[in-house]
């Protein structure tokens, strides 16, 4: 294993990473510095995307390898856990670690720039990418993107915050234009990519789909908002084809075409920049100094990460797809990715504290394919990048879904292994055999069903699904097998694996006792799942996202207009719910353990003047296990701000031992006190009372108290 390099703090500044950009590309002529903004193009390229090499000044090419969720395509990497299910631990720490061992494996396979986080929002369920993302809040998809992108650059490696911007549905993605008001552009869409700046990515990814009109990636946004409100200083890059020409987008500030090639059909077809940009520098359209501008970013975030010092040679090969002479860079990773798959499975319901399992449990049964393994899974050409759903569900489908190692932990194995040898098991996997189901249910004390719910990204279909879901119910039958199994054991535990919400018509049926939500866990499923079923693991995961009784409660749905307004404002998710007074079948934020939590009073002292609020209270553990809690704190805005009755302003997940309690402190800055303010065109504190709500989930708030500013 390669030693890792420094930590973000001893990254280099960018004033200093800026300093030696200039004085290399300084001795570049125009064609060279077109070739480090111009990709090699498919089939050319060894690595996802690759940049042109250039001599004498020597620049080397760039290696950028998907995704969000770990390295994809290559070989000996290893499956860590969506996006999502990172969001649903809401854990900064684990969060970070993630990043970090990401990061060190992209840093050992010589991969400069990692194509993540993915930072869309769940604005609709159906999105089929939202499981890469994390989640319907901007608060918490802004903690998320800023821990992902410090783990992952503190590893020497160039971290994408994409898709800038509003690229939240899969349907007609190349053609549709998200019309967003500026105010709900700054709030919500803005939000997680401005952590991503204070976080000090190198790269930004534009995305496919129009913004207000124009395409996202010619968009004026780039350099306005981008550079000039956010300050972000490292480079744009466009998602692959979405460049469409070669004037505007320079000019508006994008700074690399991706991945070179114009036509996707054709990979000799030129690229938009390359020898059109050069010419277009040679008859005035563009000026030279935008394209050293463009060289100097992309050449500053190599410089920033430190990529000049020793950098491993690229061991990624795109163009001879096979495990032959591929480094491992697993090292024990697959650690963090059961910690953090236990860490995010979510309990929806416990009733007569069926769960945790305990040693007299057992004759217990395991229902459905989701609780198994198939080996079309490991066929990346039966099912290429996931695009199959034939058993145990660890990640969605596309450009972000990492090829299996040697192995995954199906949930069967995961249990059978931690029950031992004592518990009598008997299983079925065929959904759409209910004789069977019903037969095994019933023979069983416990039974334990499984069923998921899969999408993706909009060039592979599964299931007549092309990305978007086409709805929210359970895939292969499962709605029906929840229904069989229910009906014959009057101790049914559903575990549910889903990109995204679902719709449950079985939830009130007397027999289930309890509703697992593991999410997308990677690899380890199967272990992680069983940390929490037995409690080794006091489960804290909570929803990244509501879960509505109806399809038709949600504020969007994934449409195939093509025009697409995001009429619901500010009301993104639980916002929209809680405006509406539409009561969610599990609201945002929520989650069980199995100890409980008393929250004391909570002390809230102002301060106008430094436009700081501090916030305190005591969580007690009462309850027998020891575990920890996800404090929530909402805020509510005065009236006067036009802002929804509550929005996430900050969380903090804290370890308490039964018994004890610990004290929990919360601090919010002008970032969390502002609105966007569109006459002004700045961030603005309003006047007025606001309060705070403490709370266990968006709709269980336990402490609440005021303060004006
Ligand atoms: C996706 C990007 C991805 C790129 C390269 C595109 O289809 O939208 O997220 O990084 O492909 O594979």
């Amino acid at each position: 294993m390669i030693g890792l390099i420094e930590t973000t703090s001893e990254l280099r500044s960018w004033e200093e990473a800026q300093r030696l950009a200039t004085a290399l590309v300084n001795q570049m002529s125009l064609e060279q510095k077109v070739n480090i903004t111009t990709g090699l193009g498919v089939g050319h390229a060894r690595c996802v995307g690759s940049t042109s090499p250039v001599t004498n000044p020597d620049f080397p090419s760039l290696c950028l390898q998907n995704g969000p969720l770990g390295m994809a395509p290559a070989f000996n990497v290893t499956l860590g856990v969506a996006g999502i299910n990172a969001a649903a631990s809401f854990d900064r720490k684990a969060i970070l670690d993630r990043g970090i061992y990401m990061g060190q494996e992209f840093y050992e396979k010589g991969v400069h720039v990692q194509l993540g986080p993915a930072m869309n929002f769940m604005r609709s369920p159906e999105g089929g990418r939202g499981w890469e993302s994390f989640g319907e809040d901007p608060y918490l998809s802004g903690v998320a993107s800023y821990e992902t992108i410090t783990g992952i650059q503190s590893q020497g490696v160039i971290a994408t915050a994409k898709h800038f911007i509003a690229n939240d549905q899969e349907k007609n993605r190349n053609e549709e234009s998200s019309n967003i008001d500026d105010r709900t552009m700054h709030e919500i869409y803005l939000w997680p990519f401005a952590r991503a700046v204070d976080a000090g990515v190198g790269s930004v990814m534009c995305s496919y789909n129009k913004v207000n009109g124009t395409s996202a990636c010619e968009n004026d946004m780039m350099n306005r908002v981008l550079r000039d409100q956010l300050g972000f200083q490292g480079f744009i890059q466009t998602d692959w084809w979405a460049a469409m020409e070669t004037i505007q987008s320079p000019n508006n500030g994008l700074d690399m075409v991706m991945p070179g090639n114009r036509d996707p059909k054709d990979n000799f077809s030129p690229s938009y920049f390359g020898q059109d940009l050069v010419n277009a520098v040679k008859n005035g359209k563009v000026s030279e100094s935008t394209v050293t501008d463009m060289a100097h970013r992309i050449v500053s975030a190599w410089y920033k990460m430190g990529q000049d010092k020793n950098f491993p040679n690229s061991s990624i090969n795109v163009l001879d797809m096979t495990p032959l002479g591929s480094i491992n860079v697993e090292a024990d990773h697959k650690t963090k990715v059961r910690e953090l798959g236990a860490a995010s499975v979510v309990i929806l319901s416990n009733q007569d504290d069926i769960l945790p399992l305990s040693e007299s449990n057992n004759n217990i049964s395991i229902i459905g394919s989701d609780a198994f393994s198939d080996p079309l899974l490991f066929n990346v050409l039966k099912c290429a990048n996931f695009g199959c759903d034939p058993a145990t569900l660890v990640q969605g489908w596309g450009s972000g879904a990492v090829m299996f190692p040697s192995y995954i932990v199906p949930p069967v194995d995961g249990i059978q292994a931690r029950a031992g040898k004592n518990v009598k098991f008997q299983t079925t996997h065929d959904n759409w055999n209910l004789d069977e189901a019903k037969k095994v249910a019933q023979a069983s004390d416990i039974a334990i069903v499984f069923a998921n719910s899969d999408s993706g990204e909009e060039y592979i279909t599964v299931d007549g699904n092309a990305g978007d879901r086409n709805n929210l119910t359970l895939w292969n039958n499962g709605d029906n097998l929840i229904q069989t199994v229910a009906d014959a054991n009057k101790n049914t535990i559903v575990v549910i694996h889903s990109v995204g919400p679902i719709l449950m018509p079985w939830i009130n049926h007397p027999n289930i006792k309890a509703v697992v939500w593991p999410g997308l866990p990677g690899q380890e499923s199967g272990n992680s799942l069983a940390d929490v079923l037995y409690g080794d693991v006091n489960p804290s995961g909570r929803l990244p996202y509501t879960i509505a009784k109806n399809q038709e409660d949600y504020a969007a749905a994934a449409t195939s207009d093509l025009e697409i307004d995001y009429s619901e404002k500010l009301n993104i998710g639980y916002r929209w719910f809680d405006a509406k007074n539409i009561e969610p079948l599990f609201p945002f934020g929520h989650g069980l353990s199995y100890t409980k939590f008393d929250y004391g009073s909570l002390k809230v002292k102002s301060n106008s003047k430094k436009n700081q609020v501090n916030a305190q209270l005591d969580i007690q553990n009462t309850g027998e296990a020891d575990g920890a809690e996800i404090v929530q704190l909402y805020l509510s805005f005065p009236e006067s701000a036009g802002e929804p009755p509550k929005v996430l302003r900050g969380f903090e997940k804290v370890f308490v031992k039964s018994g004890h309690k610990e004290t929990v402190c919360f601090e919010l800055t002008k970032t969390e006190l502002s609105i966007w303010d569109v006459a002004s065109q700045s961030w603005v504190i309003p006047h007025g009372q606001f309060q705070i709500h403490v709370g266990a989930s968006s709709r269980d708030l336990r402490q609440t108290s005021s303060f004006t500013l």
